[in-house]
């Protein structure tokens, strides 16, 4: 039997092997994956340990995904260009990482909302990790960004890393109304990367409601709530919305063709994930 899993703190709220788990099954792969809890101070011992027990690889999630570098024999271009990792290959020599998440954003986008990337412009609310895979990703598929994030100066970095490559296509904005009127204006696609919208914030939105227009499609990565309250007030107003399932979705895919050059059935992964959310 082969082993995955994801490596995380904390991991209880983890759905992964629940699409993961029902995508073996569906394929009659000979395969399980885990949710595995690790404490900072055990993170090598956590990669090491799973390339000594016979793991053909492992996901990363928050809050390693940078913190497992160190331990990594390489990195794909993907892992980096971002130096984040939430993809590991274990070989016979190598322990790879590998980044799944600006390529798993995409598709899911490219999918869901049916259209091609090339010159779509786009409003990201947020500079965080997430925001980071997302950003790098986008600019390489010649999207015109904006960036908007509570610290500034974070944005401000990934517009620096990324401008001097692809002819200053990031440009970054303050979160006060008037900047963030005229990039609603000129944006076709929001993105909200931040966690406004989750637990504590559940009832806030990351970009004031008012802002929106009928015509913008509005993206939440956001999958727990369902439906956070930016993407309720979008789609009453009659945007095109779709929430962060298909992120987590076919960054798993893309994980899949990483380890076994295979692509697992989307709409299995898509069923178990919001059969398992529906029970929230
Ligand atoms: P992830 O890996 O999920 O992206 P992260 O790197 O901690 O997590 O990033 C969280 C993002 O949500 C950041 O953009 C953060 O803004 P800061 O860079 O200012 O910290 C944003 N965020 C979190 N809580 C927020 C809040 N209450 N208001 C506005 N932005 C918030």
């Amino acid at each position: 039997m082969e082993l995955f899993g994801v490596i995380g703190n904390p991991i209880s709220h983890s759905l992964s092997h629940v699409m993961h788990n029902a995508a073996f099954q569906d394929m009659n792969k000979d395969a399980i994956y885990v949710p595995m809890h690790v404490e900072e101070p055990d993170l090598a011992a956590a990669i090491y340990g799973a390339r000594a027990l016979g793991f053909t690889g492992i996901n990363v999630t928050v809050p390693y995904k940078e913190q497992v570098v160190p331990y990594l024999t390489s990195l794909t271009p993907e892992a980096s260009k971002t130096q984040s990792v939430n993809t590991v290959l274990f070989t016979n020599n190598e322990i790879i990482g590998h980044s799944t998440d600006g390529a798993g954003f995409a598709q899911a986008v490219v999918n869901e909302l049916d259209i091609k990337l090339a010159g779509k412009r786009f409003l990201i609310l947020g500079a965080g990790g997430a925001a980071r895979a997302i950003i790098h990703q986008l600019a390489e598929e010649n999207c015109q960004l904006i960036i908007a994030n509570r610290t500034r100066h974070k944005a401000e970095q990934l517009a620096q890393e990324i401008n001097p490559n692809f002819a200053n296509q990031v440009q970054v904005i303050s979160l006060e109304q008037a900047d963030l009127a005229k990039a609603t204006a000129t944006s076709e696609i929001i993105v909200n990367t931040t966690s406004v919208g989750m637990e504590a914030t559940i009832d806030q939105s990351p970009l004031p409601v008012e802002l929106l227009l009928p015509q913008h499609s509005v993206v939440d990565i956001i999958y727990n709530p369902q439906e956070s309250n930016l993407l309720a007030a979008a789609r009453k107003l009659g945007c095109q919305t779709r929430n962060g399932v298909g992120m987590l979705v076919w960054q798993a895919v893309k994980a899949w063709e990483f380890w076994w050059n295979i692509k697992p059935d989307v709409d299995v992964m898509y069923a178990a994930l919001n059969k398992s959310l529906d029970k929230n």
